[in-house]
């Protein structure tokens, strides 16, 4: 079962910020995930909201910014335990200090409602422009709009069917949806992680990754119910707990 970083070892520094993936390396993980944004003036971007309120305290959207005005936000203000100033990263500094060790990254692009025009192409690119990223790279996101025109882009493609306020009664069109779009990968909540649903999933021939699991008894369940993977921010616990393989 991969052990994923979520939003970096977000248990202990800042969620999506350098200091959060560094630690997060440090801690020997190499399966990511990340949630991917876009700038005014086009720079990739990783945060997690579309906006700066829950990280800087501040009312601005990252739609409506230049990466330069981006930058000045403190993302760290939320963090009780560490609130040394952190800035939102560029994706291209989390994929550095990621580093080429890396097995598996989830780039989980946020972008409903196509808030972001032209952020599958950008991101196309830019997985292309680096030696083996394409290939260990799964695209997620909960805008199923995104997921189609990723797939329009690239037959080779990775893709991760994210399932939205999913139910057990939901779960066959959500595999239906999945299946449209040629993921590989489905992912959902904890929540619904009941081993009759991962059975079907995996039936249908998809690899499954639960989040977010941040609990010895909860990740020892996944593993015993057949999840693939596991996305948490404790990788370094939860890495001990012989949960691997
Ligand atoms: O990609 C899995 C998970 O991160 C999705 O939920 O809200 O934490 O981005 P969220
Ligand atoms: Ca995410």
């Amino acid at each position: 079962m991969k052990i994923i970083s979520h939003r970096g070892a977000s248990g202990y520094a800042p969620e999506n910020t350098l200091k959060a993936f560094r630690l997060a390396v440090e801690m020997g993980s190499r399966d990511f995930e990340f949630d991917v944004h876009q700038t005014k003036d086009g720079v990739l971007v990783v945060h997690h909201d579309y906006d700066l309120k829950p990280t800087a305290g501040k009312e601005a959207r990252i739609a409506g910014l230049d990466y330069a005005e981006l930058k000045k936000f403190n993302v760290a203000a939320h963090f009780k335990r560490d609130k040394m100033v952190q800035h939102v990263p560029r994706l291209e500094e989390v994929i550095d200090i990621i580093g080429p060790e890396s097995d598996w990254l989830n780039f989980e692009v946020k972008n409903d409602n196509n808030v972001y025009p032209g952020i599958e192409e950008k991101l196309l690119g830019f997985l292309k422009s680096r030696p083996g990223l394409f290939e260990k790279a799964v695209v997620s996101s909960f805008d199923h709009g995104t997921l189609k025109r990723f797939r329009e882009l690239s037959l080779r493609l990775k893709l991760a069917y994210l399932g939205h306020g999913l139910s057990t009664m939901l779960l066959l069109p959500a595999i239906r949806k999945a299946k449209a779009v040629g993921a590989v990968s489905f992912h959902m909540a904890l929540r619904i992680a009941f081993k009759l649903n991962v059975k079907r999933i995996k039936k249908a021939g998809f690899q499954v990754c639960i989040y977010t699991v941040n609990r010895k008894k909860d990740a020892l369940r996944m593993k015993e119910i057949g999840a693939d993977g596991i996305f948490t921010n404790h990788p370094d616990i939860l890495g001990k707990w012989t949960l691997k393989g």
